[in-house]
C-alpha cells in the first residue's frame, strides 16, 4: 500500500516538472501573432467553428432581397468599416490584414464563398472570439439588416469591378495627414488661394 502511494507521488510529481518544462518551452513566443497558423489548426479551428454555430442560423438563408442599391450601400459600409483590414475588393492585403493571428483571409476564396449565407451572417454580427474580426452586430440579430446586406456584397466580391473599387476608395476612413491634404486640395480645386504643393508641413 505504501509502495504504491510512493509511486503515485512520484508520477504526480513527474508529471508536474514535464509540465513546467513544457510550459517553459511552449510560452516564448505562444502569443506572438508573428507566424501563421498551420494548416493543421485552421482545419480544426474552422470545423469547431461549424459546429458552433447555431443550426438555425445555418440553415438561414438571406431575407434581404438583392439589388442594386442594397448592393451599393453594402459597398459603402464595407469600405468605412471593413477595408481597412480586408481591402475593398477583399483580398485582405492591407497594412494589418495579414499581420493578425490568425491572419485575415482573402473573402474571394472558395472557403469563404463556400459558407452559407447564414454563417457568413453570423461571423459578421456576432464576430470571432480569439481573432481580429470584431462583433458588428447592434441589437437582435432579427434587427441586424446591414450584415445580411453585407452578406450579399461577400457574394459580390470575386465579380467586383476595378470602377466600383475606385467608388469605394472615397469612403475608405483617412488618417488626419490624409484628410488635410484632401482638404487642401479641395480648396485649392474650388479656386481658394492656396498650393497644396508647399502649404502641408509635415
Ligand atoms: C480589425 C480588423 C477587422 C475588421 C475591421 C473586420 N474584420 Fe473580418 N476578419 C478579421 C480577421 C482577423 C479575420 C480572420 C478570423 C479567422 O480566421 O478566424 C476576419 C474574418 C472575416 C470573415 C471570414 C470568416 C471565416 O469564417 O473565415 C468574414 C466574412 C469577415 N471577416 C467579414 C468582415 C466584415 C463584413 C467586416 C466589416 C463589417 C469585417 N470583417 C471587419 C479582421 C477584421
Amino acid at each position: 500500500m505504501l509502495r504504491r502511494i510512493k509511486w503515485l507521488f512520484f508520477l504526480c510529481l513527474l508529471m508536474i516538472v514535464v509540465g513546467v518544462l513544457a510550459a517553459l518551452w511552449l510560452l516564448p513566443g505562444t502569443f506572438s501573432a508573428k507566424s501563421a497558423p498551420p494548416e493543421w489548426e485552421i482545419k480544426i479551428a474552422r470545423f469547431i467553428r461549424h459546429m458552433a454555430t447555431p443550426s438555425h442560423f445555418l440553415k438561414m438563408s438571406n431575407p434581404v432581397q438583392l439589388s442594386s442599391e442594397i448592393l451599393a450601400e453594402a459597398r459603402h459600409h464595407f469600405a468605412d468599416h471593413c477595408a481597412t483590414c480586408h481591402a475593398n475588393d477583399g483580398s485582405g492585403k492591407t497594412s494589418m490584414g495579414p499581420n493578425f493571428y490568425p491572419p485575415v483571409p482573402d473573402l474571394r476564396d472558395p472557403v469563404i464563398q463556400d459558407m452559407q449565407d447564414g454563417e457568413l451572417f453570423y461571423v459578421i454580427h456576432f464576430g470571432i472570439r480569439f481573432t481580429g474580426m470584431p462583433a458588428w452586430g447592434k441589437g437582435a440579430p432579427e434587427e441586424d439588416q446591414e450584415s445580411w446586406n453585407l452578406v450579399h456584397f461577400i457574394r459580390q466580391l470575386p465579380n467586383i469591378t476595378p470602377e466600383e473599387i475606385a467608388e469605394m476608395k472615397k469612403d475608405n476612413p483617412m488618417s488626419r495627414t490624409e484628410r488635410e491634404q484632401q482638404d487642401m486640395l479641395d480648396q485649392f480645386l474650388s479656386g481658394e488661394d492656396v498650393d497644396p504643393a508647399t502649404a502641408h508641413h509635415h
